[in-house]
This record gives structure tokens, sequence and C-alpha cells, in this order.
């Protein structure tokens, strides 16, 4: 089967800030980082504004509007508060997250099945306001057609739970995840919804999801930020992108 489109990389630029929050520093930027991200080749930046803003703060968010080229695409919890944000912000992507404040990262999907009313209204003036809403699920049938119902128009699927499984050796396990991520790709797609993919992705685990054929697009961060630490993150960033088309190309 054929690609549909061109894969896109989203850079998630979170964890520059958090290195520059550990020491309550003004550096490393998040605004030169995805800079350097945009000239390596990424298509799309994202940025995740918790409640917390134990990483990005507003003022990045500000930031990175003005600044970049490509499209923002700001992750956020269903708040009031983020919601506002992202009205007065009118980013290309609004990705919507779940988020505990105890969790270390975004542990699992969001609810989208049990929270249909009230998502429905969240959706709608970001749609309105031009904003491509995303419901980060997992690939669970129920989330992918309530993200449909609610006038998403596109589905992140979260392939943390199939990264984690790679890294522990869990192979069968993680077949068995991945035909069901796969599964998932395709209901969207046949739904409507565009379709991205992330979050736990690294140089092992991204030719897999990459050969999903409805896939148009990887958020991808932590893996990239650390792999920058050895060999700098404009070529990290190349790194995913090679292993990106390849699997495309293997698979045209
Ligand atoms: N996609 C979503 C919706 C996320 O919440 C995150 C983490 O912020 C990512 C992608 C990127 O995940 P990672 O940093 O593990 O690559």
């Amino acid at each position: 089967m054929r690609a549909l489109g061109r894969l896109r990389l989203g850079v998630n630029i979170d964890h520059v800030a958090t290195v520059r929050n550990a020491r309550g520093t003004a550096y490393p930027d998040p605004l030169r980082a995805a800079l350097l991200a945009e000239a390596a080749g990424a298509d799309g930046i994202t940025a995740h504004l918790r409640e917390d803003r134990r990483h990005i703060r507003d003022e990045d968010i500000t930031a990175l509007m003005q600044g970049l080229r490509v499209p923002l695409n700001l992750e956020m919890a269903t708040t009031p508060e983020m919601q506002a944000i992202a009205l007065r912000h009118k980013p290309h992507a609004v990705c919507l997250v779940p988020e505990r404040r105890e969790e270390r990262t975004t542990e699992g999907g969001i609810d989208v099945a049990g929270d249909i009313p009230r998502l429905t209204d969240f959706v709608a003036p970001l749609r309105e306001a031009g904003c491509r809403v995303s419901m980060f699920i997992g690939h669970d049938v129920r989330q992918i057609e309530a993200s449909a119902g609610i006038g998403a128009a596109v589905v992140e699927l979260h392939t943390g739970h199939y990264c984690d499984l790679m890294a522990e050796g869990r192979s069968a396990e993680a077949a068995r995840e991945l035909e069901a991520l796969r599964e998932g790709a395709a209901l969207a797609h046949s739904l409507g919804l565009e379709v991205h993919a992330g979050h736990g992705i690294s140089y092992d685990t991204v030719a897999e999801i990459a050969a999903f054929p409805q896939v148009m697009e990887l958020n991808i961060g932590h893996f990239l930020i650390g792999e920058a630490i050895f060999r700098g993150l404009g070529s990290a960033i190349e790194g995913m992108r090679r292993r990106m088309d390849a699997a495309r190309e293997a698979m045209a």
C-alpha cells in the first residue's frame, strides 16, 4: 500500500525548557532550539504548556508564535485557562491531552468517549478560531469514533505503550500493540480523521510507526533532546528524518 502523503515530523521542544528550568536560568532557549529544528527539517514544532508550567511557559508560547515559520502544535489540557490561551494565540494546531499534575509525562490518552458533551463544547470555539484540533488518544475504537463525533480534525495515537514494550524486550506484546495501533490508524482514517502518532518514539521504534500509510505526522521530543546531547540537535533530527523517509520508501 502506498503512503497517503509525506510524513511530517513535529519536534517537541519541551525538554529544552526542562533543562532551562532546572537551574532557573534564561538558557537553553526553547525558541533557539525550535529554529534549529526548523533548519534541520522539522515540519512543525510541538510544545506542551502544562498547567504547572514545569517546562514550557506562557512567554515561550508567545516567542514561538512570533518566531517560528513552521506551524506550532500547542499541546494542552482541556481546561478553561488553556482554552483561553489557545484562543488568544490561535496556533496552527491544538492537541488535547489528559493531564494530572503528579504524572511525569502524558501517561494515557484522553477519554473522549466518556466526556463527549463537554469536549464537543470545548472543541467548537477552537475550530471556529481556525485551529486544527487533535485528540491524543489510545487505539481504542470508542475513543476514535468519539473523536470523529465531536468534530476533531485529527487524532494523535499514543505510541508510548508500544515503545515501552519494545524497550523492555517484550516483543510479542509489542507486536500485538503495534497491530492494534495499525488498526486504529486505519479506522481513524476511514472516519475522515487525519492520523498522527507520538510519545516515546526513538530511533529503535520509529520505522514501524512511520510505515503506517495513514499516519501523516509524528511528534517526537524526549528522545531527540536526549540524543542532541551526544550529536547535536540538528544531527539528531536529521537522523530521525532519514529513518522516517526510509520506512516510507520501503513501503512504496
Ligand atoms: N505527543 C503528545 C500528545 C505528547 O503529550 C508528547 C509528550 O509531551 C509527545 C507527543 C512527545 O513525546 P516524547 O517526548 O516522548 O517524544
